[in-house]
């Protein structure tokens, strides 16, 4: 493998994608989005604990679905805990139910009676070639998938994943992010699959270095809010009260309104600032091919055994350890255009969603 090595993508074609998350604000975002995109075939979702355990993970995704106008999207639960080690959440970053303080209604449909994983082998065995996977959690059920069908690497069209941070502070240690904290050995099993296929066949992974420049500010939300459509300004500001709930015209502006201000104060809590580091949504655009971005092909090692470092990426971007490359790791993304991107596809959604004439 070369050093520098680059791919550059930026079109709207047609993708067909099967999602894992762990809802999640930014998953919900992240979702959302993906709703917004016409060129885009959700094909089901499933939900692995993460952010919040599996059950309400997947009620988020129905009611977000239901929402966003997809109530056809099947939403499946496959692994209840990750591989190894015990769960561990963080209602702190996302608030209790996942979702900050949006309180989303009571879905309709219910999960699919499949388990996540069977669905997802037998979705891509029957479509090969076809189907990208879209992966904004730990890699509990993609491992778990992989294990039951060992070709998915080559049955996929190809995958994206948020996860790791690679000579870059992580978000949940010091050196680690929270995907591959909170489930690391499944993200060693899913990087070693990869793992000297060619380039292209190699996941797409959404460091946490060009994913914390997705920075979301009120502005953003108040943007969002007028391109759907509101006529008041949706103003989520440092100086009001902390949990005060959007009075939006517009439902799915209410609910990202609630979502965002939770998302807000948890990094300023955090030191960070009333911003909000919109991960998943990253993601998203990656898979879509809505996004630019270059990556470098890279050997990435998960430590499971070092106390201190549980859940740290190392990349080898040299190949030092004399290993095949099992990655393609995003080095540059354009947070502008992204927000650029994200307020007029959601905002078309949220205004479509309450006068389909328009
Ligand atoms: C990742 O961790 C989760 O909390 C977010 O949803 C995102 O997928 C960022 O480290
Ligand atoms: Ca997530």
């Amino acid at each position: 493998m070369s050093e520098g090595q680059v791919s550059v993508s930026g079109n709207r074609e047609a993708v067909s994608l099967l999602v894992d998350c762990d809802t999640g604000i930014d998953d919900a975002l992240a979702l959302a989005y993906l709703c917004s995109q016409p060129q885009v075939e959700l094909v089901a979702v499933s939900s692995t604990p993460g952010n919040v355990a599996a059950e309400q993970v997947a009620r988020n995704n129905l009611s977000l679905l239901e929402l966003c106008g997809r109530p056809d999207v099947p939403v499946a639960i496959g692994a209840r805990a990750p591989l190894r080690i015990p769960l561990v959440t963080t209602p702190e970053t996302h608030g209790p139910q996942g979702i900050g303080y949006a309180e989303l209604p009571e879905p309709r449909g219910k999960v699919d009676e499949v388990d996540a994983v069977e669905l997802w082998v037998e979705t891509v065995r029957s479509r090969p070639g076809e189907l990208t996977a879209m992966l904004t959690a730990p890699l509990t059920n993609f491992s778990l998938a992989l294990r039951a069908e060992p070709r998915l690497p080559e049955l996929l069209r190809g995958v994206v994943i948020m996860g790791g941070s690679y000579y870059y502070q992580g978000n949940t240690t010091p050196t680690a992010e929270w995907n591959t904290h909170v489930d690391p050995d499944a993200a060693a099993e899913v990087f070693t699959a990869f793992s000297g296929l060619p380039e292209d066949r190699l996941p797409v992974a959404c460091a946490l270095e060009t994913t914390e420049r997705i920075e979301l500010t009120p502005e953003h939300v108040a943007a969002f809010a007028a391109e759907a459509g509101c006529t008041e300004p949706e103003l989520v500001l440092p100086d009001q009260p902390e949990g005060r709930r959007s009075t939006a015209s517009n439902e799915l502006v209410r609910h990202v309104s609630d979502m965002l201000r939770f998302y807000f104060e948890f990094h300023r809590h955090y030191g960070q600032g009333y911003v909000a580091h919109i991960h998943d949504y990253f993601a998203a655009s990656v898979a879509t091919g809505t996004a630019r971005y270059r990556t470098r092909t890279a050997t990435v090692h998960v430590e499971t055994a070092a106390p201190k470092l549980i859940g740290t990426t190392v990349a080898d971007f040299r190949g030092l350890w004399g290993e095949p490359p099992n990655a393609r790791i995003v080095s540059e993304n354009h947070p502008q255009e992204a927000f650029v991107e994200l307020v007029r596809s959601l905002g078309g959604l949220a205004r479509r969603l309450e006068n389909p004439a328009v």
